[in-house]
């Protein structure tokens, strides 16, 4: 096949799954509701590195602050093992179809990093993050960053299955000399993630969303996302909107002037993952933030970081912080209707992050040494 054809026929088929995938937004009939179901099964996914380390801390944390529903059985704990860069590896897939259906057989999830392997480092695997998000349709991420003496409450509601990512690994290489990749932005996509952005606004009392784009740039896909959020905007009238251009969003943070007017952040995927690293690391790092990561039928909650490989390989897994793996426990608890016992838990956290020294290495407390501080002030 001559390239041109080779890239219309590549192309078509994009577009025909991407059309599917719209027609299943569609036909989606709306959210769980966690406070009708007789049990919760957790997913506890510990991934790679310092993954299963962290992850262990954490469901310390919940089992400890969810005692009585855990003894009453409303609360199951499920390990799920396989989700590790040599079964993926072995496997040739992003998430094993074994471990993707062990997944699917859980209420929620508490994940620790996964590692993704980046082109050159051996099979080109795609992120397990990236397919699970799309396999359990995980359309919103949502991001708080809280530094309170400075006066900064930001929750960023971050696109989660399209933009960049949607076929982020399902470029098209033309020949030596020249590659696609593809930006995708659906109507039905943009809508749900701008109405949880406002829904939470209003529930929460904030007063002011920005839209986050590159719409003077990509005028099709970010163009639309803009237009669609002033869309969803109007029917939220006591919220103040405006919109901002990536590139002067990302200054803005770290102008201590403005930043503290912004409370919660709409933005496609790509934007939302490199913005919400900023933000976490003006909080005190990556390592101090939670992500969550919500649809319709599941929803998953982890850590912002990656999974530390060397802290493993130099044998200082013990050492590794769980804080922010206990800030995603906190995050779960709140989706699945326990806002008492994730206030309790995020009071704990606060005085174990002002009592306990972590270093990441044999001079600071072990995470199992942080997690018990927690525990013992829940
Ligand atoms: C994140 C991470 C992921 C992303 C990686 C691990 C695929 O950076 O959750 O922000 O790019 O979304
Ligand atoms: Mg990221």
């Amino acid at each position: 096949m001559d390239k041109l054809e080779m890239a219309k026929a590549h192309f078509a088929a994009l577009v025909e799954a991407q059309l599917k995938r719209v027609e299943n937004m569609k036909n989606d009939k709306g959210a769980v509701d966690y406070s009708t179901l007789d049990k919760i099964i957790i997913g506890c996914c510990g991934g790679d590195g310092i993954g299963p380390a962290i992850t262990a801390e954490a469901e310390r944390v919940l089992r400890a602050v969810l005692k009585k529903d855990v003894e009453s059985g409303k609360i199951v704990f499920k390990q799920i093992n396989g989700l590790t860069i040599e079964n993926r590896i072995a496997a040739n897939k992003a998430i094993p179809d074994d471990v993707l259906a062990e997944l699917k057989a859980c209420d929620i999830i508490l994940k620790g990093p996964t590692t993704t392997p980046s082109k050159g480092d051996g099979p080109n695997i795609e992120s397990a993050n990236v397919a699970m998000r799309r396999e359990l349709d995980l359309f919103a991420n949502v991001r708080p960053v809280a530094v309170p003496e400075e006066g900064i409450d930001w929750t960023f509601f971050r696109e989660n299955t399209e933009g960049e990512y949607a076929l982020g690994s399902k470029g098209i290489v033309i020949d030596e000399d020249m590659s696609f990749d593809f930006k995708v932005t659906t109507t039905q996509g943009t809508e749900r993630i701008a109405r949880q952005a406002f829904e939470f606004a209003r529930k929460n009392g904030k007063k002011h969303v920005a839209i986050i784009t590159k719409a003077n740039i990509l005028k099709k896909t970010d163009g639309k996302f803009l237009e669609l959020c002033y869309n969803v905007a109007k029917d939220y009238p006591e919220i103040q909107v405006d919109d901002w251009f990536v590139d002067i969003i990302s200054a803005n943070l770290i102008n201590e002037k403005v930043r503290k007017g912004f409370e919660v952040f709409i933005l496609p995927n790509l934007y939302g993952d490199i913005i919400t690293d900023e933000a976490a690391q003006i909080q005190g790092g990556v390592g101090t933030a939670g992500s969550a990561n919500i649809g319709n039928h599941y929803a998953m909650f982890e850590a912002i970081h990656g999974s530390a490989p060397r802290m493993v390989e130099t044998g200082r897994a013990q050492y590794a912080n769980p804080a922010s793996m206990i800030k995603a426990a906190e995050l779960l608890l709140r989706h699945i209707g326990y806002a008492k016992e994730a206030d309790r838990v995020i009071a704990a956290l606060n005085v174990a992050n002002n009592t306990i020294k972590i270093t990441g290495r044999s001079d600071g407390a072990t995470g199992a040494e942080f997690a018990d501080c927690v525990i013992a002030n829940l």
